[in-house]
């Protein structure tokens, strides 16, 4: 084959012209626009999203931090002034409100609002030496009970006070602080005044009773006068 034969037969062999080449490559081109250089904006929307959720967020993790602490289950906790979960330590004031509330809910009843009592039935917590004596003694009154005769500022009453301890038969079943603080309200009002009862000063009777089941006489708080 000589050299000039062998150049048509390639020419011949693509069977593309120059013309359709040139259609089918500008069709190519644009197609794909080149890659430019450089950083598109973001959307504003998304700038808009973005921002939100960051907002968002934070306001979520203020109010559900729980103080960062690993002991906080409730995800609401807000930790009080005074220290990180700490027990909260009544003030004396604070003590005496809640054992007037306490008085209010439960003994009014019987005893009265100026505790009084009710003459016949019912004994005085003013004045009375049962209140303002030895706590040992009123504190037994308040966990079991206190039934038959028993005198108070010189009369004699026959009844039955109910148990207010969570000991067998309380039907009240309060705790000791509940008992400590009503105590200490009834022995300083009505111009009573005697030391506040502890919380930890009814436990310690209330253990030092565990056998007790029923309400204590007069007579067998003799000892505790
Ligand atoms: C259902 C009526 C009733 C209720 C309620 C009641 N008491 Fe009494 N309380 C009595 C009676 C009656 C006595 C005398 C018991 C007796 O006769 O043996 C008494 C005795 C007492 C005494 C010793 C005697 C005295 O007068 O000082 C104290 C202290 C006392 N109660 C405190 C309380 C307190 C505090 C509450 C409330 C937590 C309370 N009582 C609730 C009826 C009640």
């Amino acid at each position: 084959m000589s050299a000039d034969q062998n150049k048509n037969f390639s020419a011949d062999q693509s069977g593309a012209s120059d013309e359709s080449i040139q259609k089918v490559h500008a069709k190519l081109v644009s197609e794909k626009p080149e890659p430019k250089e450089g950083f598109k904006t973001m959307p504003l929307f998304l700038l808009g999203l973005v921002s939100t959720m960051i907002f968002v967020t934070s306001i979520y993790v203020v109010q559900h931090r729980g103080g960062f602490s690993p002991m906080v289950y409730d995800e609401r906790y807000t930790p009080k002034p005074g220290g990180e979960g700490a027990a909260k330590e009544l003030t004396p004031e604070q003590v005496v409100a809640a054992g007037k509330k306490a008085y209010l809910s439960a003994c009014v009843n019987c005893h009265q609002v100026n505790g009084q009592g009710a003459a016949g039935s019912f004994p005085p917590l003013a004045g009375s030496e049962w209140v303002t004596g030895n706590e040992e003694r009123v504190i037994r009154v308040l966990l079991h009970g206190l039934s038959g005769p028993v005198e108070v500022e010189g009369k004699t009453y026959n009844s039955a006070m109910p148990p207010f301890g969570k000991v067998p038969g309380g039907g009240y079943n309060w705790n000791e602080e509940k008992i400590s603080q009503v105590l200490t309200y009834i022995r300083q009002e009505w111009g009573n005044k005697a030391a506040p009862i502890t919380k930890d000063k009814v436990s310690e009777i209330l253990n030092t009773e565990k056998a007790r089941a029923k309400p204590w006489s007069a007579g067998e708080l003799d000892p505790f006068k």
